[in-house]
């Protein structure tokens, strides 16, 4: 999508970090930018920071966790602005608990905002986009642990994979209605993430441990150290802009990237194949090729 100006973005979590840098950007590029976030108060403060733009700016609390709610944030955007073109499914937060120590409680919050919220997203908001036939984009957040795994944040890690898998697989299907898509996957950024436990819901209380509490009082020195939000932001502008697949805006993780991978390859079998199943393999691939050639070609 490479013409911005004029057209809607729907941002969630747009009230901090990531997504508020993406505000700013989308502003400055001369979008509509509505920003959705659960914390109210930071969505003033947003709002107000984001003032100097001089954008068309649109703020709605929303919790992305919440069907409903997601639903009349679509319509609300949409009596606002008219057609939404571009929405960020980025709202996330991360639990700092070793997963075998995680209950009910800590599965149902954390997927539910960092997963289910990029699935509410994408239920409510493409639908809308396909009916305009303008086009346009969705870059769901997902993190460098939608590719890469390590003994910390397993739940955030099994959302975050999925956000992945769900972004590829929806790149194929909307590809033939000019909508392209994106996961964003960052490694470490500056930001507020490291507060999320004064967001979770009095509805799945959890107890934190003495090993999670020790570890998160150095978090904001940690996040302190992360990349600038508005860096990501250009990131996602130029991904957006040339239709990327990947938007990886840290390099430092390359060679980790490559060393799991060389290890899955190392893993598979070298040995001959049923050539029934090979033929229906290599059909399944042609068809895939055919249609990432297609999402790979909108412009
Ligand atoms: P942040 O905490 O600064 O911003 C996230 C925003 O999401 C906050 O304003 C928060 O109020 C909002 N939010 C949280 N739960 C919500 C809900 N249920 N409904 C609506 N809004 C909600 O954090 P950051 O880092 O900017 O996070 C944005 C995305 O980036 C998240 O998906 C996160 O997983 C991802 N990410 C962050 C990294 C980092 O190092 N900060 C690294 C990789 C990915």
């Amino acid at each position: 999508m490479q013409e911005l100006k004029d057209k809607t973005a729907f941002i969630t979590g747009g009230a901090n970090g990531i997504g508020l840098g993406m505000a700013q950007r989308f502003a400055e590029a001369g979008m509509n930018v509505v920003i959705a976030d659960i914390r109210g108060d930071h969505l003033e403060r947003a709002m107000a920071d984001l003032g100097a733009t001089g954008g068309r700016l649109h703020a709605i609390q929303l919790d992305v966790s919440d069907r409903a709610g997601m639903a009349a944030a679509a319509a609300e955007t949409e009596r606002v602005f008219g057609k939404v073109h571009l929405v960020c499914n980025n709202a996330g937060i991360n639990l700092f608990k070793a997963m075998d120590e995680c209950d009910y409680n800590d599965w149902d919050w954390v997927m539910g905002v960092n997963l289910g919220g990029v699935i509410n997203g994408v239920v409510e908001f493409t639908p809308r986009i396909k009916a305009h036939g303008e086009g346009g984009h969705i870059v769901n957040t997902g993190s460098m642990a939608s590719i890469v795994s390590g003994p910390g944040a397993g739940i955030y890690t099994a959302a975050k994979f999925a956000v992945r898998g769900l972004s590829e697989c929806l790149r194929y299907a909307l590809a033939p209605h000019k909508i392209g898509v994106s996961v964003l996957c960052p490694g470490l950024v500056k930001s507020f993430i490291y507060d999320s436990d004064s967001i979770r819901p009095a509805s799945l209380p959890g107890e934190s441990t003495a090993a999670q509490r020790a570890f998160m009082e150095h978090l904001p020195a940690v996040h302190e150290a992360g990349m600038d939000p508005l860096e990501v932001a250009d990131a996602v502008l130029k991904g957006v802009r040339n239709n990327e697949l990947y938007i990886f805006p840290h390099p430092e993780h390359k060679d980790e990237v490559r060393a799991d991978m060389e290890e899955m390859l190392a893993a598979f079998p070298d040995k001959p194949v049923p050539p029934e199943r090979l033929a229906i393999e290599q059909a399944r691939q042609r068809g895939k090729a055919e249609a990432k050639k297609l999402a790979d070609s909108l412009k």
